[in-house]
C-alpha cells in the first residue's frame, strides 16, 4: 500500500490477529550497555512505543533497565525479540524465548521472530535448515497458544521461505522483518507479504548510515525541509513498511518522534518517490539470506 502526500499516517499496523504494531519502533542492534540504556529510554521519553531487539544482539540487561525506569506501563510499549540462528530447532526455540523474556524481566512477548531462515553451524543450501525453521516455527504456534507472545513472525525469510511457511503453517507468519530502503526495495516480497496478510517491518531505512549523505537523498530532503533520516523514514511509511531506525543518540531518536514522521503537514509528492524509487540498484548493507535452502 502505498499513501499519499497530505494524508495522516497511521501510527499503527494492525496485524492479521488484531495486535496494533506501532509503525515507529527503535531499532537496537549494536546499542550496548549505557548506549542501550540510554536510547531506549530517549526513544520512550519522545513517544516512540516500539522497541526492536533480539537475543543476538546481547543488550537486554540494560533494555531491561530502560523499560523499568521510563515508568511507561508495560501494555503501552510493544517490545520484539527474535530467536537466532543458534537457537532455532524442537526443544530450543522455546528455551530462547523463556531466556529472552527473563532477561528482559517481561511476561510476555508483543512480537517474536524467527531471525532467519537458516540454522547456525548448517550449511546454507542444506535442507536441515528447513527442518530446524520448521521445528521453530511450532514451537512459536505454540507459545502464541499459550500467551507468552502476542504476535509471531519471521525475519529475512525470502519470498520460497514466505510460501512454504504460509503453506503448511497453523498460524500464519504476521510479519516479515528484512532490508529495505531506496537502494533495495524487495518490490516483490512486499507485494508477497501484502497478497498473504503479513505486515512488512524494514530495517537498515537509513543505509545503516550510508544514505543519509546520498545527493538524491540530501537534495530531496533539502526540499521537503527535513533531515535526511526523516525523509528516508517518511518514504518508508508512505510506501506502508513499518520502520524500526537506530540510533544511540537522543538527538537523533528526537527526530523520529511520531509526530515529526508521521503527519499530514508534510510528505513526499509522486516525484519525489520516484526519485527515491530511481535508487534501486539491488545494493545490501546487511547479511544476506537469499542462498539459505
Ligand atoms: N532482522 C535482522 O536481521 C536485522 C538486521 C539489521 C537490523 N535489524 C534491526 O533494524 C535496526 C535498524 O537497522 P540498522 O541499525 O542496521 O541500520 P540503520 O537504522 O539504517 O542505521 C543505523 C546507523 O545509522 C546511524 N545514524 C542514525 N541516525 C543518524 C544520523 N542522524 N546521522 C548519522 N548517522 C546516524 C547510527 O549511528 P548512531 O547509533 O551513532 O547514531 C547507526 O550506525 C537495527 O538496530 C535492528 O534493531 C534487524
Amino acid at each position: 500500500m502505498v499513501v499519499a502526500f497530505g494524508t495522516p499516517l497511521p501510527r499503527t499496523i494492525t496485524l492479521r490477529n488484531g495486535v496494533e504494531l506501532p509503525a515507529v519502533g527503535l531499532g537496537t542492534f549494536r546499542a550496548q550497555g549505557d548506549d542501550a540504556r540510554t536510547a531506549v529510554l530517549a526513544a520512550l521519553k519522545v513517544g516512540l512505543r516500539h522497541i526492536d531487539t533480539a537475543s543476538i544482539y546481547k543488550n537486554e540487561g540494560p533494555i531491561r533497565e530502560a523499560l523499568v525506569a521510563s515508568g511507561v506501563p508495560r501494555g503501552e510499549v510493544f517490545v520484539t525479540s527474535k530467536v537466532s540462528p543458534y537457537e532455532q530447532g524442537a526443544g530450543r526455540a522455546r528455551t530462547a524465548v523463556e531466556g529472552i523474556l527473563e532477561r528482559l524481566g517481561l511476561e510476555y512477548l508483543d512480537l517474536v521472530l524467527v531471525h532467519w531462515p537458516g540454522v547456525s553451524r548448517v550449511a546454507p543450501d542444506s535442507p536441515t535448515n528447513g527442518l530446524k525453521r520448521w521445528e521453530t516455527w511450532t514451537e512459536l504456534e505454540r507459545l502464541y497458544g499459550e500467551g507468552r507472545v502476542r504476535a509471531i513472525g519471521v525475519s529475512n525469510y525470502e519470498e520460497a521461505h514466505v510460501r512454504e511457511l504460509v503453506r503448511r503453517a497453523a498460524v500464519k507468519p504476521m510479519v516479515n522483518q528484512f532490508e529495505v530502503h531506496p537502494r533495495r526495495q524487495r518490490m516483490e516480497l512486499r507485494r508477497l507479504c501484502a497478497q498473504e496478510g503479513i505486515a512488512v517491518v524494514s530495517y537498515a531505512s537509513l543505509g545503516c548510515s550510508d544514505l543519509l549523505s546520498h545527493p538524491t537523498v540530501t537534495r530531496l530532503a533539502e526540499e521537503v525541509g527535513r533531515s535526511p533520516a526523516q525523509l528516508l523514514l517518511r518514504w518508508a511509511l508512505q510506501e506502508g513498511c513499518a520502520v524500526i531506525p537506530k540510533s544511540i543518540r537522543p538527538e537523533r531518536i528526537s527526530e523520529w518522534r511520531e509526530e515529526a514522521l508521521l503527519g499530514p503537514e508534510w510528505g513526499l509528492v509522486p516525484e519525489q518517490v520516484a526519485a527515491l524509487r530511481a535508487l534501486e540498484d539491488g545494493h545490501k548493507y546487511c547479511w544476506d539470506p537469499a542462498g539459505v535452502a
